[in-house]
């Protein structure tokens, strides 16, 4: 097939280095040599693409760079059997939108082995008001409900909740009949969150304990935490016995000074969550819960819908954690 011209938010290293985002044509023929071409319909922006825009270095290493690590799209050509043209596909993390060109540009080329089908039950555009985010946040509720927890046994707090990461876990949480106590350094989003489902809405100062005590009360029967340092430290020496807390980010610190106790006195578990690199069986799995019982009915509610012009501010808006829910971005101009 001929190459096609598209437009793409590329990020260009300065000789100073600086990092410059601008709107860029590129061409299909300068994609990275893939087996299937993907029409991006919409992607959305996460805490890293930020990241991988502004030139962070454990993100993304060479520029001229497009990030993007969520891609909701139609099949245009592909030279593997497990797609056609024409199919409506998910792609999220692996390399894409850090080493290789991602969905802040028109067109993708990924290897079918990353490739999810969309579900029956999704539409592109609300897998998008998921992405990575909601993909993490998933899999933060299922490890808790693996590790036993059920709506009785008390209530869950979740960090950096009107995050992308947050609030998609406050409203599953919710959705699922759990209590869920949110927190928040945004004073002015407390009825945002009980909105999405929160019962319960506390400060980051609330949440973070200045003591140096070792163990505090316990408060909870889980903690999805998605922003690291004193308030994860907090939520680890507040968690009930046997209780669990899964830790996904970083944005607050990626530090964490903790003793062992809350561990071999109370048997509670930090549970790592990642999502880059999860196994395509598993990341099917999450896929097709998050379009059937897990489904939110409030879904199309918990986004930001932006075109690739006004990317760059929100961009520089969630490095300041100033942006709420979910961004979504429409490159070809579609409405939801
Ligand atoms: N492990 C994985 O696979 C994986 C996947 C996805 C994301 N992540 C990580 O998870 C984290 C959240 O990602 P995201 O896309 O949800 O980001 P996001 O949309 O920017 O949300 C982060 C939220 O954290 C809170 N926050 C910001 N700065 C803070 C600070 N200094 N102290 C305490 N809270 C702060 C803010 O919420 P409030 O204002 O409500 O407090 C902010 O909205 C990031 O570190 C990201 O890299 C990891």
């Amino acid at each position: 097939m001929p190459s096609k011209q598209f437009q793409a938010l590329v990020v260009n290293e300065e000789a100073d280095n600086t990092f410059v985002r601008q709107l860029t044509t590129k061409s299909t023929a300068d994609l990275p040599d893939y087996d299937v071409l993907i029409s991006v319909k919409f992607s959305s922006l996460n805490y890293k693409d930020a990241l991988s825009a502004s030139g962070n270095k454990g993100v993304t290493k060479r520029y001229p760079h497009t990030p993007g690590v969520d891609v909701a799209g139609v099949v245009e050509e592909s030279r593997s059997e497990l797609f056609s043209p024409g199919d409506n596909v998910i792609v999220t993390s692996y390399d894409l939108g850090t080493k290789i060109p991602g969905g802040f540009g028109q067109y993708v080329k990924v290897p079918a082995e990353w490739i999810v089908p969309c579900p029956d039950g999704l539409s592109l555009y609300e897998s998008m008001v998921l992405g990575t985010a909601g993909f993490t946040a998933a899999q933060s509720v299922l490890k808790l409900i693996e590790h036993g927890i059920k709506p009785n046994d008390g209530k869950i707090l979740v960090s950096g909740a009107t995050g992308g990461v947050g609030s998609i876990s406050v409203s599953l949480l919710s959705h699922l009949g759990y209590h869920v106590v949110g927190v928040t350094g945004k004073t002015q989003a407390h009825a945002m969150l009980k909105d999405i489902g929160a019962d319960d809405v506390i400060s980051r100062e609330e949440a973070s304990d200045t003591s140096g005590r070792l163990l505090l009360r316990e408060k909870w029967a889980a903690v999805v935490d998605t922003v690291g340092g004193i308030i994860l430290e907090t939520a680890i020496k507040t968690t009930q016995y046997g209780g669990i807390i899964t830790c996904c980010g970083n944005v607050a610190s990626p530090d964490l000074s903790i003793s062992v106790y809350p561990f071999i006195l109370r048997g509670v578990t930090l549970a790592g969550i990642d999502s880059a690199k999860c196994p395509m069986k598993t990341r099917k799995m999450i896929w097709d819960k998050l379009a059937s019982k897990w489904k939110l009915p409030t879904l199309t509610n918990l986004a930001d819908d932006i075109n690739l012009s006004q990317l760059n501010n929100y961009i520089d808006m969630i490095l300041k954690g100033k942006t709420k829910g979910r961004v979504v971005l429409n490159l070809h101009g579609e409405t939801s």
